[in-house]
Formats: C-alpha cells, sequence, structure tokens
C-alpha cells in the first residue's frame, strides 16, 4: 500500500509501520541513547540514515551495526554547536545522498546544569541544544520546500513545557517555540514538522526495566513513526500530557510540588 501524507512518501507494512524507502534521514546525537537507537529504527524501515554526533569511534560503531542488520548509514562526525561543522554536515549529506527527506534534531544535554557554569559553557550548551538545531532546520529546509518534500522532528523534553530546570528549560523552551512555529510557516509546503517531548528515559543499558520509564527504542520507534505520520507534539509516556496540562491550568500546583525541591543558583538545595 502507498500513499502521500504532508511529509514523506511511505509504503505500509503488514504490520502498519511506514517503510521510508530509501529516505535521507540526519540524526543528530546519533552516538548514544535516543538517537542512535533513532538511527536504528529509521534505517530498520529502510531509511538510509547520516549519523552526527562528536565521537567518531561511537558513530563508527552505530553505522558498523545498521549496516550489518542490512540498512544504510554514514558517520559525520559533527559538533552542532559550531556552526561551520553543521555546514559541513549538510554539504557531505548532500555530496553523498543529493537531499536531505528527514532531519531528526535530537541533540540536547545539560538537565539540571547549575546557574553558576561559566558564561561560555551555558553559551555552549545553548548552541548545543539550540542554536544548532535552528542552524540545521535553516540548512535542509529550502531543499524540503523546493521537492515540497519532508519531515522534520525535534526531540525537546517535558521540562520543555514545564518551567522546571532555568538553563536545560531555556533551551527546551526555545526547541519548541522555533519548531512549533516553524510547523505553522511551513504547513501545506510539504514539509512536516513534528516536537517529541519525553519525559525521563532509561537511556543507561545497566538500569533498564523500571516500572513506567520507558528505553530509548520506544522513543525511537516513536520517532519513526512522526516521520510518515507526523504530530504537533506527542509526550512521551503519554501520561506527561497531564503536567503539561497543569502547568498551563494551574500553575501554583507546580510551584507547591517542586518547593521543597528548590535548587539555588550555586547548585545546592534550600
Ligand atoms: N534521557 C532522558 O531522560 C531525556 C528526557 C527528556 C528529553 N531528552 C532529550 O532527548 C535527547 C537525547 O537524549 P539522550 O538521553 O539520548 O542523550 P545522551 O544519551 O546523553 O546522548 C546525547 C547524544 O548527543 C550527542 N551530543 C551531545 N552534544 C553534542 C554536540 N555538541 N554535537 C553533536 N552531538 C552531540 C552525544 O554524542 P557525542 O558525545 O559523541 O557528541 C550523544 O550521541 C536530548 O535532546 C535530551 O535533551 C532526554
Amino acid at each position: 500500500m502507498t500513499g502521500t501524507q504532508a511529509g514523506v512518501t511511505q509504503s505500509t507494512t503488514r504490520s502498519g509501520h511506514a517503510l521510508l524507502d530509501r529516505e535521507v534521514a540526519i540524526v543528530t546525537g546519533a552516538s548514544a541513547g535516543i538517537g542512535a537507537a533513532t538511527a536504528r529504527a529509521l534505517a530498520r524501515r529502510g531509511a538510509r540514515v547520516v549519523l552526527a554526533a562528536r565521537r567518531a569511534e561511537r558513530l563508527d560503531a552505530q553505522v558498523a551495526a545498521i549496516t550489518r542488520a542490512g540498512g544504510s548509514a554514514l558517520a559525520v562526525p559533527t559538533d552542532v554547536a559550531d556552526p561551520l561543522q553543521v555546514e559541513a554536515l549538510v554539504r557531505r549529506t548532500l555530496d553523498v545522498y543529493e537531499r536531505v527527506d528527514v532531519l531528526v534534531n535530537n541533540v540536547g544535554g545539560g538537565a539540571f546544569a547549575p546557574l553558576t557554569l561559566e558564561p561560555a559553557e551555558i553559551t555552549r550548551m545553548i548552541d548545543a541544544n539550540l542554536t544548532g538545531a535552528i542552524l540545521l532546520v535553516r540548512a535542509v529546509l529550502p531543499g524540503m520546500i523546493e521537492r515540497r518534500h519532508g519531515a522534520i522532528i525535534a526531540v525537546a523534553a517535558v521540562t520543555g513545557a514545564v518551567a522546571l530546570d532555568p538553563l536545560y528549560s531555556a533551551t527546551k523552551f526555545g526547541l519548541r517555540g522555533f519548531t512549533l512555529s516553524l510547523r505553522r510557516q511551513v504547513a501545506g509546503s510539504g514539509v512536516a514538522v513534528s516536537v517529541i517531548s519525553p519525559g525521563y528515559i532509561q537511556t543507561d543499558p545497566a538500569h533498564r526495566s523500571r516500572p513506567l520509564v520507558p528505553g530509548p527504542d520506544a522513543v525511537a520507534r516513536r520517532i519513526a513513526d512522526l516521520v510518515a505520520h507526523p504530530h504537533r507534539e506527542v509526550f512521551i509516556p503519554r501520561f506527561h500530557r497531564a503536567a503539561v496540562w497543569v502547568e498551563h491550568a494551574l500553575p501554583w500546583a507546580w510551584d507547591l510540588a517542586i518547593r521543597s525541591q528548590v535548587v539555588q543558583p550555586s547548585g545546592a538545595s534550600r
């Protein structure tokens, strides 16, 4: 069965998974965690995946695993906090695959980072979590619009919708604001834009199997689904929607809930 939705052309297997036949996907932060799992999930569905992160040897290991499983993948060591490396990532993808159909802006870190970080470290966190994502969209969007074909997915966080963590929330609110605004601006262009906002995800294999805490593969499957079936924003696990509803409707309830856990700018608990 084939069909076209805003975003990518898709075929569907009997199990209901959309096949991303030879779509070209860039996944950032693909050397570990959710990004690595997303690269594997997209490759399993037939996409040709470009894996970007700083640690070349980890990227190579991910590419080798994808290739062994019959998929197609390319490692492009990239620090997304560096605009020149972002440009080089897109250029290399176009040199090898000639287009970009899917962008997964997954890099993100610094949860619970204290405000006492040095200014350069704060700037670097914002550059990695937010500016890099914006620059990547800036680089790939014109080609997607020209071909009326593309999917952009941002990996934000529940703390990008519930204000709990000043530095990290600043970057994730920013990423959500950018991506959701973009979604409105490109509506009808053939480019689909989605946000996925995870709560706590168990990315360390040594600590798996906590009840109600999904692992990276569950997030990756959802991201792969969003390529063919875009959605404004999904929360994973879904029950986090309630936390976001409370933030909008009863913000004082969150004030009370985190009162005892307030952290001073120095990093010390009150
Ligand atoms: N895990 C959770 O509980 C959770 C919850 C909510 C949201 N999220 C979001 O989900 C996304 C993935 O999280 P995760 O837990 O999978 O993270 P992770 O396991 O720490 O992996 C982060 C990935 O990003 C890469 N990376 C970090 N800085 C980079 C930079 N400047 N340039 C390029 N790559 C960079 C890392 O690789 P290198 O070190 O090799 O560069 C690694 O591949 C993030 O946006 C995070 O904020 C996670």
